[in-house]
This record gives C-alpha cells, sequence and structure tokens, in this order.
C-alpha cells in the first residue's frame, strides 16, 4: 500500500475511491476483521473470548496499551478512572442548561469537547503522561456525562459517583437510582451491559474512528478528536442505526406485527427504507458481535421479566432475511445494533440514550486509535485528493448585469 502511495504521488495520478470501500487509510495493530469469515480479534484476541470472560475497563487498557495487564496493573487503571469520576460543579449545571428534549448526542459531543476547559494541563497531544490523564479523565468523566445525559433528557436530579462499586454498576446507579433511596441491580444486567460495551470498544477504521484520527492528524487534542467521532456516529447508517431499530420495530407493532409486509417494502426500496441493523460496509457474514448479542438478549429479557414481542419481531425479520434471495444475493446479516436497542430498553433506557450507549463503548477504540496514530512516524495530516467536475474558468458578472 505505502509502495503504491509513493508511485502514485510520483507520477501525480489521483485515485478515486468514493467511500474508501478499497482505501486503507494506516496500518493498525489494534483491531483484526475479517469481514468473509465473520471474525473480530481485538489485540489479537478473539472478540467472544473478551466478551465472555474479560471487562470493559480491562478490554480499554488492552486496546489502548496493546497488552492485558496484569492485576497490579488493572487496579492501578481502575483505582485511577474510579478516582476521576467525579465532574466539576460548573460543569455539571452547565450538562443542566440544554433545553429539555435536546438530543443527548449533541449535549454529549458538546460535553467532551467542554470538558478540557477544566483539565487545560491535559492537552499535550505529544506528552505521554499528559496524555495518559486525557486518557483517564475522558474513560472517566464519559461515564458520569452519560448517566447525566439520561437525567437532564428527563429532568430528573443528578447523582454523585459511589465508586466502592464497579464502574458499570455505579453507571446504572447514577442513572436509574431515586435519589436517597437504596439501588440494587441484577448482576446479569450489570455483566450485560459490559459486554455490550466490550462489543462496542473498537471496530478499526469505521466512519467514527476514521473521524478521530482524520481531526487528530491535524494534532488536535485528544478530546476535540474524540467529539468529532461521536458526532459521525450520530448518523443513522453508523451508531444511529440502533435507535432507528427500535423505531422500526415499534413500528412494525403498531402496523399489526406484519414482518412479511415490511420485508416487502425493504425489497421494494418503497421510500428507501432499509432493514436497520442489516447489512455492513466490512462484513458480507454474520457479525460476530450480533451474534453474542442475540445470546444475551434472551438472557436479560428473562431476568427482567420484559415482555418479548419486539424480540419476536425482530426474529422473524432475521428468518425471513437469512432466506430472502434479496438479502442473500447482497450478504445482508444482522449487525451488531439489530439486538443492543432491544436489551437497552429492557434495562430501562430511552431509545435516544442507545446511540450515547454506543459512544461511551466505543471511547477506549477511539482513544487506542488517536494515540496509535499520533506515535506512528508514518501519519501525516489527512488531506484527501478530489477530481474537480465543476465549471470551467469563466469571468465574474457585476450583480447589476446579471
Ligand atoms: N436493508 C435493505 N437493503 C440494504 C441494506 C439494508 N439494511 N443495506 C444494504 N442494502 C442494499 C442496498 O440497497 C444495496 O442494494 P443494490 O445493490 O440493489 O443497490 C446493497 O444492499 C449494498 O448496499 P450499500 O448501501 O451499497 O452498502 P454499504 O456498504 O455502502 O452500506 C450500511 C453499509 C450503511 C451499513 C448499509 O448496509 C445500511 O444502510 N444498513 C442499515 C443501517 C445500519 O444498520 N447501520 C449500522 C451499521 S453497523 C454500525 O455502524 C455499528
Amino acid at each position: 500500500g505505502v509502495v503504491v502511495s509513493s508511485l502514485l504521488r510520483e507520477t501525480g495520478l489521483v485515485t478515486v475511491d468514493p467511500g474508501f470501500m478499497n482505501t486503507a487509510s494506516c496500518e493498525s495493530q489494534i483491531t483484526y476483521i475479517d469481514g468473509d469469515a465473520g471474525i473480530l480479534r481485538y489485540r489479537g484476541y478473539p472478540i467472544d473470548q473478551l466478551a465472555e470472560r474479560s471487562s470493559f475497563l480491562e478490554v480499554a487498557y488492552l486496546l489502548i496499551n496493546g497488552e492485558l495487564p496484569t492485576p497490579d496493573q488493572l487496579d492501578a487503571f481502575v483505582e485511577r478512572i474510579n478516582r476521576h469520576t467525579f465532574v466539576h460543579e460548573n460543569f455539571r449545571t452547565f450538562m443542566g442548561t440544554f433545553p429539555s428534549g435536546a438530543h443527548p448526542m449533541a449535549v454529549m459531543s458538546s460535553a467532551i469537547n467542554a470538558l478540557p476547559t477544566f483539565y487545560p494541563e491535559s492537552l499535550d497531544p505529544f506528552d505521554p503522561a499528559t496524555v495518559e490523564l486525557a486518557t483517564v479523565l475522558i474513560l472517566a468523566k464519559t461515564r458520569t456525562i452519560t448517566s447525566y445525559l439520561h437525567r437532564t433528557s428527563r429532568g430528573e436530579p443528578l447523582l454523585y459517583p459511589d465508586y466502592s462499586r464497579g464502574y458499570i454498576e455505579d453507571f446504572l446507579r447514577m442513572t436509574f437510582a431515586v435519589p436517597y433511596q437504596q439501588y440494587d441491580v441484577d448482576p446479569t444486567v450489570v455483566k450485560a451491559l459490559d459486554k455490550l460495551l466490550i462489543l462496542h470498544a473498537d471496530h478499526e477504521q469505521n466512519c467514527s474512528t476514521s473521524t478521530v484520527r482524520i481531526v487528530g492528524s491535524s494534532h488536535a487534542n485528544l478530546y476535540a478528536s474524540v467529539a468529532a467521532g461521536i458526532n459521525a456516529l450520530s448518523g443513522p447508517l453508523h451508531g444511529g442505526a440502533n435507535e432507528a431499530v427500535l423505531r422500526m420495530l415499534a413500528e412494525i407493532q403498531a402496523n399489526g406485527g406484519d414482518a412479511t409486509e415490511f420485508m416487502r417494502r425493504v425489497k421494494n426500496k418503497e421510500q428507501g427504507v432499509r432493514l436497520m441493523g442489516f447489512g455492513h460496509r466490512v462484513y458480507k457474514n454474520y457479525d460476530p458481535r450480533a451474534a453474542i448479542v442475540k445470546e444475551s438478549a434472551d438472557a436479560v429479557l428473562a431476568a427482567l421479566g420484559k415482555d418479548n414481542e419486539l424480540l419476536d419481531i425482530a426474529r422473524t425479520l432475521e428468518e425471513i432475511a437469512l432466506s430472502d434471495e434479496y438479502f442473500i444475493s447482497r450478504k445482508l446479516y444482522p449487525n451488531v445494533d439489530f439486538y443492543t436497542g432491544l436489551i437497552y430498553k429492557a434495562m430501562g433506557f430511552d431509545e435516544r440514550m442507545f446511540t450515547p450507549l454506543f459512544a461511551l463503548g466505543r471511547m477506549p477504540g477511539w482513544i487506542a486509535q488517536w494515540r496509535e496514530m499520533m506515535t506512528d512516524p508514518q501519519t501525516k495530516i489527512g488531506r484527501p485528493r478530489q477530481v474537480y467536475s465543476g465549471s470551467p474558468e469563466r469571468d465574474y458578472v457585476d450583480l447589476a448585469a446579471r
């Protein structure tokens, strides 16, 4: 790839590759995907082993540092993150100033952009100790911010962190607890959320991660870069898909639950309607994350005693798709988002919180990718070329003469 790129530069040739279908933007040692075989590994470890046996913060350490931590290293990392979960009082006030009804993704990216104004000592992108501090601050405070997004969107008072509980359990408490009341959470729910965050933690050069890298390539700081990633993630073709899936399932339910009729509209491309949560640029086989989420969905819904009508509709849609020529010929399978929304909803999250949860999970990957890029001697400022197809040169015409 590097040879081709320098040859092209010498000859003045430019490749046009809309959507970067065939263009690698970097070399990376973080995540391996084989889309045809349905394989995903972080730093060489298969995703199913990490989802089953690891924890979100351990996976964050792995992605960022390249190796699994020793027990002491993990303790020190978790302890440091826990100590930073509080946010400044003025920051809490800032989070409460958005109008009710504001989409939490807009508030989230604003919050992450605003965060370093409170920590100006954490901005140097080239000092390793400073980058480590920014890493810890972002991982710690994004969790608190995400719980505040839920509470402010419902007009509920914000709670303080209690770091004697774990990262995930305390996140659930801060999100759902009634102030001054005991909050107990089912361990099945804690484990399921931990697993979902692990499954979202990295996915190599997707739209939001490429955004993080391209922003960082201008030497913008880590906060500015990951805030841009949040904005890229907000689109319905990317992270916004998990929210769109639930809206789609609810719409099918409201129209009498006829999955076959909905699939007819998808296949006829009526008003551009797509089966949300299906298809992927890289996976042309079952998304390995979707297989794990599908298994969890049953366990969580059973533990929470929630009704399964939307899950039944989702399963029916999948069954139809897996034996339908339209989907088979285009290699469209469920992606990670097809079943996640059902689990989040059962846990008590509003639909608008689904994409912020994706962002919370993706944060370690964005940080790891940004750090890899900043220390890679091959890195250059991201600056794609174009093929100009506009007007040839023409003379300006005065306003009165037009
Ligand atoms: N439903 C129906 N048809 C689809 C779907 C779908 N979900 N996805 C792709 N297709 C069809 C397209 O219409 C196209 O058909 P055609 O060849 O007849 O024109 C063909 O499959 C190829 O689709 P493209 O859009 O060219 O594939 P691309 O790789 O550009 O898009 C994407 C991938 C954006 C994920 C797409 O599959 C999609 O829109 N899916 C629904 C949204 C979604 O679930 N996004 C989440 C992605 S995963 C993530 O971000 C975590």
